[in-house]
């Protein structure tokens, strides 16, 4: 397995991440000037998006060379509280406004249907996102994980999981319907380097399965991402860590 294993203690988890992260964005600039970065949703990186948007680290990351993407969005208006743009907007980008401004491609939530907010987004991706061989590659894409090992809105057994062409495309959650937006395996597998972000008792069992099991991605789909060739980096506080036995 391709993949590094973190474990922070809880209470330095977030700013422990946001230290990876600035870093590997500064190294993206230093290198070439620009950064892809894909936020992951959810209520896990909040905390971590705080951290990088405030002194010290802030000041790390000439933000106006960073574009900013969305790995999955919610079909709702922007202010909606579901909303991931609104949480990365609050804990993220207007923070770091008074440092700089990275260019953000928020999912069209306003078009017709997700599929057309789809559409749009795989070629928004398509023309802001370098590509290796014909795919973009982002540099940075940061994922959460569910308890029932999706990612994204990747979830078990999705059709989504079988795409081979689009970069996103729209899906439901399996069990409270809501419309999504998702990055598909294509462009998931083609990023450069990928940090999973897990915490919490609750995601322990999944976190062994991910990284001791051997499940095939159309039951967990956070599996996907052994599959590239991504530098892999799971970061877990030592609640979500608790039941590795390899990884300690
Ligand atoms: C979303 C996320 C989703 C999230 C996981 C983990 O829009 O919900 O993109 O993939 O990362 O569900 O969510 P938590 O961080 O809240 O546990």
């Amino acid at each position: 397995m391709n993949a590094l294993v973190e474990v922070f203690e809880s209470r330095l988890y977030a700013g422990s991440v946001a230290d990876e992260i600035v870093a590997s964005i500064s190294d993206d600039l230093a290198d070439k000037g620009t950064c892809t970065v894909a936020l992951a949703g959810g209520g896990t990186p909040g905390n971590i998006y705080r951290a990088m948007s405030a002194p010290p680290r802030v000041t790390e990351v000439e933000w106006d060379k960073v574009k900013l993407f969305f790995g999955d969005e919610r079909w709702v208006a922007h202010d909606d509280t579901l909303s991931n743009h609104r949480m990365a907007q609050e804990t993220l980008i207007a923070p770091l406004a008074r440092y700089g401004r990275p260019k953000v491609f928020p999912v069209e939530t306003t078009l017709d249907s997700p599929g057309e907010g789809a559409a749009r987004y795989d070629a928004v991706l398509r023309n802001e996102v370098a590509a290796q061989e014909g795919t973009p590659s982002l540099d940075i894409l940061l994922l959460g994980v569910g308890e029932d090992g999706h990612t994204a809105s990747l979830f078990p057994h999705s059709p989504l999981l079988n795409e081979t062409r689009k970069m996103c495309d729209a899906c439901a959650h399996p069990t409270d319907g809501t419309q999504r937006v998702s990055i598909t395996p294509p462009l998931l597998q083609k990023a450069r380097r990928i940090f999973v972000l897990m915490t919490g008792e609750g995601k322990s069992e999944m976190a062994r399965r991910i990284l001791e099991g051997d499940d095939a991605p159309e039951k967990i789909p956070a599996r996907l991402v052994l599959q590239s060739k991504a530098r892999v980096s799971f970061f877990l506080d030592s609640a979500a860590a608790s039941k590795l036995k390899l990884h300690r």
